[in-house]
């Protein structure tokens, strides 16, 4: 791994499956506000997009006129308290496969890791997967554009003061994908979708042994 000097990690649906948490508590909120019923077919414009810009576009996609500020960011801190309880259970064993080889991976190759998700709550689920030492940065989504903005990755870089070429990160969705590219940092897709735009693309972090991160490293 010659010069790469970061990872990035995004965490919903990368570190670990929350995409199913998240769009139940849409789900739960839609049909007890407005008693509509979310087709599963919108839970992919809410991947890797930040809770208020998610909530905006289920409301368009639902042709609800909602254009209350305080009321937006209302429901929005309730879908929020909904997702909390649905995974209050979550340990260890919602790490996704081939999450603890890779980070072990990287830290005895002395790469900082940095977590780059959209979710507030990213903080609070690292420590209840009990990652916590894994990783030297996270950011703080906090007043940042949402992804496909690069804000979250630039942010990352610029914490270590690190050159984009010397990162990779990793995505699950397309917007996520598009961020990193934005960044221009080396993108890699995880799971199963397209991500047509990613540099690589793997269904699960356990394809990546050292050999072929090596050869990701290396450009080749
Ligand atoms: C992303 C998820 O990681 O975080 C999105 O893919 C979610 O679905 C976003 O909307 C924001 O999460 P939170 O936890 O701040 O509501
Ligand atoms: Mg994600």
């Amino acid at each position: 791994m010659n010069n790469i000097k970061l990872a990035i990690f995004d965490l919903d649906g990368v570190i670990t499956s929350t995409t199913k948490e998240h769009y139940k508590a849409w789900k739960l909120l839609f049909i007890k506000h407005f008693g509509i019923r979310l087709d599963p077919s919108l839970e992919v414009y809410t991947k890797g997009v930040s809770r208020i810009e998610s909530f905006k576009v289920l409301l368009e996609k639902s042709k609800v006129n909602l254009d209350d500020p305080k009321l937006i960011e209302c429901l929005a801190n309730e879908k929020n308290e909904i997702y909390k309880e649905l995974i209050s259970e979550f340990d260890e064993t919602k790490i996704c496969p081939g999450v603890l080889d890779l980070l072990k991976y990287l830290k005895q190759n002395s790469i900082k890791i940095a977590l780059g998700s959209a979710s507030k709550n990213a903080p609070f689920l690292i420590r209840k997967l009990k990652l916590e030492s894994y990783f030297d940065y996270i950011v703080n989504p906090e007043e940042k554009n949402s992804k496909p903005a690069p804000d979250i990755f630039l942010d990352a870089l610029n914490h270590f003061g690190y050159k984009s070429s010397e990162a990779i990160a990793f995505e699950d969705a397309e917007a996520g994908i598009e961020s990193i590219k934005n960044a221009d940092i080396y993108a890699v897709g995880v799971g199963d979708e397209e991500l047509k735009d990613a540099d690589i693309k793997v269904k699960s972090l356990k394809e990546l042994t050292p050999v072929s991160l090596e050869k990701i490293m290396r450009g080749n």
